[in-house]
């Protein structure tokens, strides 16, 4: 079945060359795009184009899909090209001509713009549910293991000490910024783009504020060529959100492999989240942070992918614009598994206690004692060489005493300071 069907039917290998995996795809879509339509016939119905007894009648039928949709029954039958066209198909089996009434006055351009603007609105908000859990999960860790010290290190050299409570802490904080992508790609998506149609409005007098309402947008997507333009770019928007929020988990659990190696040793987890080797009997692999690392870096390479995939567009509709579901459905997907995993493992991690007494870490504490020197009166400079030649000398005995205060220093971690800035963004979806 085909909706622009004009009596003569596509060649097969055409048909199943530009539909592609969308009909799968499209099936995610399934509940906005009957959302949509909700909306739309009943601004249709409020500008004549419905009569008031055919409105409930759609709406009914319409609900029922909504229902099938959010148990999972929905499904694109066998030649029936994507969603739109399946919910359609579905109205009119059952309506008859009533059924081919809904389409007045929009396109299947600004139909599958609805839909994504609609699903991307809750994937995003699905993605601060769960970045909000890591983020919770690292607060929580930070503050058990604030006074717990470990090496930090500068070109991956020991350098000063740092805390658990200090590395927790910096990844949750880290993800605060994250999130303030994740408000920007969800208030690029909230915008109404119905109504404009294939890409240059209608000559029926619809009204647009009253779908924006409907659908519960922050704003309507005003200019049609500029609703139309929004494809590609809400996705890209999202994706730089996912990419970000990639950046920081990737690089947690690169930090996480190097601190479970045994030249570290500063973290475990039980034997059973750990994995082994087929002719190395001792080994227990990180493999889960392994995946999560490579996972992640993958999808920093998402926005890159979208941009060449729209790079050069003209404005107005291409076929080339179906291939995004392609690139962005699975990215928020994995996004989701990763985090999910990462707070499971956060769960179980095993911290080592007195890492620090080893005396392969004694030079952590030569700016400790210089500071020291420095607060009895000697000048910074002079107290930086007497410890320094006494490093030179091998004479230097740290004395391993560590006294930070400053905001956000091994001392004064600011956890409850970050909580709040958090609170702060995420106050913007209501969340
Ligand atoms: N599957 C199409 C897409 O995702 C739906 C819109 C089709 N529009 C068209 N003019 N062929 O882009």
């Amino acid at each position: 079945m085909k909706l622009w069907n004009k009596g003569f039917e596509p060649d097969k290998a055409i048909e199943e060359f530009t539909v592609g995996n969308d009909r799968e795809l499209d099936l995610r879509l399934a509940r906005y795009d009957v959302i949509g339509s909700m909306a739309h016939i009943r601004m249709l119905e409020s500008i004549g184009l419905l009569g008031s007894d055919e409105l409930p009648v759609l709406l009914e039928a319409l609900q029922r899909i909504l229902e099938s949709a959010e148990r999972g029954e929905f499904v694109i039958e066998e030649g029936v090209e994507d969603v739109h066209s399946q919910v359609e198909l579905m109205l009119t089996r059952e309506l008859g001509d009533l059924g081919k009434k809904i389409h007045s006055g929009r396109s299947r351009n600004d139909q599958v713009l609805v839909d994504l603007k609609l699903f991307m609105r809750d994937e995003l908000k699905m993605l601060a549910e769960r970045i909000k859990v890591v983020f919770d999960r690292l607060q929580s860790l930070s503050n058990e293991h604030k006074d717990t010290l470990m090496p930090g290190y500068t070109h991956l050299q020991v350098a000063m000490p740092s805390s658990f409570g200090l590395w927790f802490g910096a990844y949750a904080e880290s993800l605060v910024d994250d999130m303030e992508m994740v408000v920007a790609a969800y208030n690029i998506a909230n915008q109404n783009p119905l109504g404009s149609a294939a890409g240059y409005g209608s000559s029926f007098p619809l009204n647009r504020t009253m779908t924006t309402e409907l659908l519960g947008f922050g704003a309507l997507h005003y200019n049609v060529v500029a609703a139309q333009m929004s494809r590609g770019k809400t996705e890209r928007a999202a994706a730089y959100a996912i990419a970000s929020v990639a950046s920081t988990l990737g690089k947690f659990a690169m930090d996480v492999c190097l601190f479970m190696c045994q030249n570290y040793g500063f973290i475990s987890f039980p034997d059973n989240l750990t994995t082994g080797s087929s002719i190395m009997p001792h080994k227990k692999n990180p493999d889960v942070f392994e995946i999560m690392r490579g996972k992640c870096n993958r999808l920093q390479s998402v926005p890159n992918e979208i941009s060449l995939l729209t790079t050069n567009l003209p404005l107005g509709y291409h076929r080339d614009l179906q291939l995004l579901k392609d690139i962005i459905f699975p990215a928020t997907t994995t996004l989701c598994q990763c985090l999910d995993m990462c707070d499971f493992m956060l769960q179980n991690i095993i911290i080592k206690q007195d890492i620090i007494e080893d005396e392969r870490y004694n030079y952590l504490f030569t700016v400790e004692d210089v500071n020291r020197l420095t607060l009895s009166g000697v000048p910074f400079r002079e107290a930086y060489r007497e410890v320094g030649m006494a490093v030179q000398r091998g004479e230097y005995t740290p004395t391993r005493e560590v006294n930070h205060t400053h905001e956000g220093s091994i001392g004064n971690l600011c956890n409850d300071k970050i909580a709040e800035k958090m609170n702060k963004v995420l106050e913007k979806f209501g969340l």
